[in-house]
């Protein structure tokens, strides 16, 4: 915290992230083909927060995620943790600011080795950082009564032992081990039944009590990240199109893709919202990351779309209360009223000439 003007320090402060992949040519003598996963990216997460990542398949947000992890570290751009610029630290230090970074994944059954017990996945980043043996058995037994997994019962027995949702939790154990202050959560509760869904999400709730944690909460799912999120970013091709707090991003979205996507969302919520969600459809194909259209990335599937839209690409503005989109033509704000009558809002369609 600045004590002079009382503004929050950012835990994860990201700069113009840039990642892009070069794939070789399929032919020979021509350039390499380029992947733009992840394209000047910016957003800052302050202690305790939690910022929900969205979008659909394939719009860069694992890439993102790793890359704010250094794996691998951005094509441009720079990325800080605590004030300090991971991009420019050497490996040493890098190592030791990441330990305050842990990355949780969608699939714990890959990313958990099937031969180790319980206990001994949870104390191997305890015994890597040069723990003694009292303090990891304290350790571990306490972080798995955290995520809800009795010590006893379950610390002798393999991944494959435990169910889905015990798995996950497993994970999220040994990523708590080395008391993060970030967790990057990704897709962690997608492919769980929504009755393991629920108690994960409010386990979640609860882990960030308990520890001060900050999460960058990634899912395809608005009703997942919802839950959890004081502020939510929503990624189109490697960019973020609107960010914001999420109250005013799920009532007042103004980025027409943002509205798009919250009309594919199943009727989490009910009465006026969800009605007025069940009318916008969000149609055709995410354009290629090797080769995004010009301008606004969006625009190819947007029926706000104008000829400023391909020639200028549009600035992510924000409002006083520091909600951002990135469109030339954004929605206006709906009144309650407006939504209480059911009006049409918008059909997005597929490429526009
Ligand atoms: N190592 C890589 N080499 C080349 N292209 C890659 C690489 N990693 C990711 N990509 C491409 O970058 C884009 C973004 O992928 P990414 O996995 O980040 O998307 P995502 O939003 O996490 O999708 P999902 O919701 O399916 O997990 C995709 O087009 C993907 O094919
Ligand atoms: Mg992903």
């Amino acid at each position: 915290m600045q004590a002079d003007t009382g503004v929050i320090d950012p835990l994860l402060d990201v700069r113009a992230v840039t990642q892009l992949f070069r794939l070789p040519s399929p032919l020979p003598f021509r350039k390499p083909r380029v992947v733009h996963a992840v394209s000047a990216v910016s957003f800052a997460l302050a202690p305790g927060e939690c910022l929900g990542l969205v979008g659909e398949t394939g719009c860069g947000k694992s890439t993102l995620a790793r890359t704010i992890m250094q794996v691998p570290p951005p094509t441009a751009g720079d990325i800080l943790f605590k004030g300090e610029s991971l991009v420019t630290a050497g490996p040493d230090r890098r190592r030791f600011l990441r330990r305050e970074m842990q990355y949780v994944f969608q699939d714990p059954f890959a990313s958990l080795d099937p031969t180790w017990r319980v206990a001994d996945l949870v104390a191997e980043p305890l015994r890597i950082a040069g723990w003694d043996r009292p303090k990891i058995a304290a350790r571990v037994e306490e972080v798995l009564r955290a995520v809800g997994i009795d010590m006893a019962r379950y610390g002798a027995r393999r991944p494959r032992e435990l169910s889905g949702g015990q798995c996950q939790r497993v994970a999220v154990a040994r990523a708590l081990a080395l008391s993060p202050r970030l967790l990057i959560c990704d897709e962690v509760v997608s492919g769980l039944d929504v009755s393991i869904q629920a108690q994960l999400l409010n386990l979640f709730v609860q882990l960030r009590r308990t520890f001060g944690l900050s999460y960058l909460f990634i899912s395809h799912d608005l009703g997942v990240v919802r839950h959890l999120s004081d502020r939510v970013a929503v990624m189109y091709l490697g960019k973020i199109v609107e960010i914001g707090p999420s109250d005013s991003v799920y009532h007042q979205p103004r980025h027409p893709y943002t509205a798009a996507l919250l009309g594919a969302v199943p009727s989490i919520s009910r009465g006026k919202e969800a009605r007025r969600r069940t009318r916008i459809q969000l149609a055709g194909e995410l354009p290629s990351p090797l080769a995004p259209p010009s301008g606004c990335r969006f625009r190819t599937r947007c029926p706000r779309a104008e000829a400023r839209c391909a020639a200028e690409e549009p600035p992510l503005l924000a409002d006083a209360d520091g909600h951002a989109a990135a469109c030339h033509f954004p929605l206006a704000e709906v009144p309650s009223s407006t939504a209480a009558r059911n009006e049409p809002a918008l059909s997005l369609s597929p490429t526009r000439p």
